[in-house]
């Protein structure tokens, strides 16, 4: 009902002209309606849907538009997909790799026949498997790329060590999945270049021999070293590696990427040119002037004592008592140079200097202050 109806129905029932019952009264839908038409009218209303209603408690817009709005320096270039081209490549394994395993059996006497009948039998199953396989070669060939080119750039400075870190694990990590994948078809080739892989690890200093009996897992490689590298392989090191990958990320998001080295960083808008700053400056001054944080401290040590300071805004009163009476003198009116006389001969005894030998004319001093007195 719309509000003009709704008018005309208050004024026939307060007018009691009975024309009330010939207009009918809204009905709930009609008030919801109307209220909703006044909240959208106000802006007050706002549709509430499920990714709406998900999205106001887990704020995904929010976190979605701050990691993809970010700025990124001038002069970034296709070196830098690397990285999410090795986290693509990571997926794809992850993906590819949860198909592997509704067929694969890590038993000893069935992996390998579990891989010829899902390579040879199931659909897409050597394409899968395919994927899964020139993909581990592809990811150590991008993470290398990904790493030196964080290298050339110079990115593991300051403040991203602990992100070169992170990827140094995520390397070693990726190179474990490398191992402990290619045991999985436990045919001649990888049953023997996995006994010369541990036996380089067992040659390790101090840690090696130690790492080398946790990979076997027993004096001999057996059906326990093919579980345990399918434990590793399935769980252990991807979840491992995806933990890691989402550090990698909040560091990369929080710290922002570094600019190509040859791309200068430039000076905050408003600043001084460089040249301006620097001309005159002699080489040990440099080193004198404090950065950031030392600033603060710089300029509480170089306020002066406060006996100091004491003797200084005194030194500062008395100039400026100064200057006060000298700008008096200059702004006030000349005395006349007969007032002037006047004066001094008022001063002096009246015998030594009467009236008459005072050059003022009488009608000029007519205040009377020039007077002699006796
Ligand atoms: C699973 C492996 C890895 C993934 C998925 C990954 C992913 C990424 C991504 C997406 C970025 C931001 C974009 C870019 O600069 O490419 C990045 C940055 C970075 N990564 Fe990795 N990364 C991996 C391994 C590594 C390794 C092995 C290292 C070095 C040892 C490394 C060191 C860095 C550093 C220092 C940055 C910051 C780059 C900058 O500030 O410009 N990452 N990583």
């Amino acid at each position: 009902m719309s509000l003009l109806k709704r008018k005309k129905t208050e004024e026939a029932e307060a007018n009691g002209s009975g024309d009330a019952e010939q207009v009918a009264k809204p009905t709930k839908g009609e008030r919801m309606g109307q209220a909703k038409d006044l909240a959208v009218h106000h802006g007050t209303h706002k549709s509430i849907d499920v990714a709406g209603w998900v999205d106001s408690r887990v704020n995904a817009t929010g976190i979605f538009t701050a990691m993809m709005s970010r700025h990124v320096p001038k002069g970034t270039n296709w070196f830098y997909t690397l990285g999410s081209a090795t986290m693509f490549i990571f997926a794809m394994q992850a993906i590819t790799g949860v198909f592997l395993s509704m067929y694969y059996t890590p038993s000893a006497t069935q992996a390998y026949a579990s891989i010829t009948h899902m390579t040879n039998e199931v659909f897409m199953g050597e394409f899968v498997r395919g994927m899964h396989k020139w993909g581990a070669s592809l990811m150590i060939i991008l993470i290398f790329l990904h790493m030196a080119r964080t290298f050339f750039f110079g990115a593991y400075k300051y403040p991203r060590e602990l992100n070169w870190v992170i990827g140094v694990v995520l390397l070693i990590l990726t190179t474990v999945m490398g191992l402990t994948g290619y045991l999985l078809p436990f045919d001649q080739r990888s049953f023997w270049a996995t006994i010369v892989a541990n036996n380089i690890t067992a040659s390790g200093p101090i840690v090696g021999p130690y790492l080398a009996d946790f990979l076997r897992a027993g004096p001999d490689f057996s059906a326990t070293t093919l579980s345990r590298f399918y434990a590793l392989h399935m769980m252990v090191v991807p979840g491992l590696i995806a933990a890691l990958i989402g550090a990698h990320l909040f560091f990369v998001v929080k710290l922002g990427t570094t600019a190509p080295p040859w791309v200068r960083a430039g000076r905050p808008k408003g600043s001084m040119p460089e040249e301006e700053v620097t001309a005159g400056v002699a080489r040990e001054d440099f080193e004198d002037v404090p950065v950031n944080g030392a600033v603060a401290a710089a300029e509480i040590e170089a306020e002066p004592p406060v006996e100091e300071a004491d003797a200084q805004a005194a030194e500062a009163e008395e100039v400026e008592a100064k200057e006060a009476e000298e700008t008096e003198a200059a702004v006030a009116p000349e005395e006349p140079a007969e007032e002037a006389a006047a004066e001094e001969a008022a001063e002096a005894p009246a015998e030594e200097a009467p009236a008459e030998e005072t050059d003022a004319p009488d009608d000029s001093d007519t205040s009377g202050e020039g007077e002699v007195t006796p």
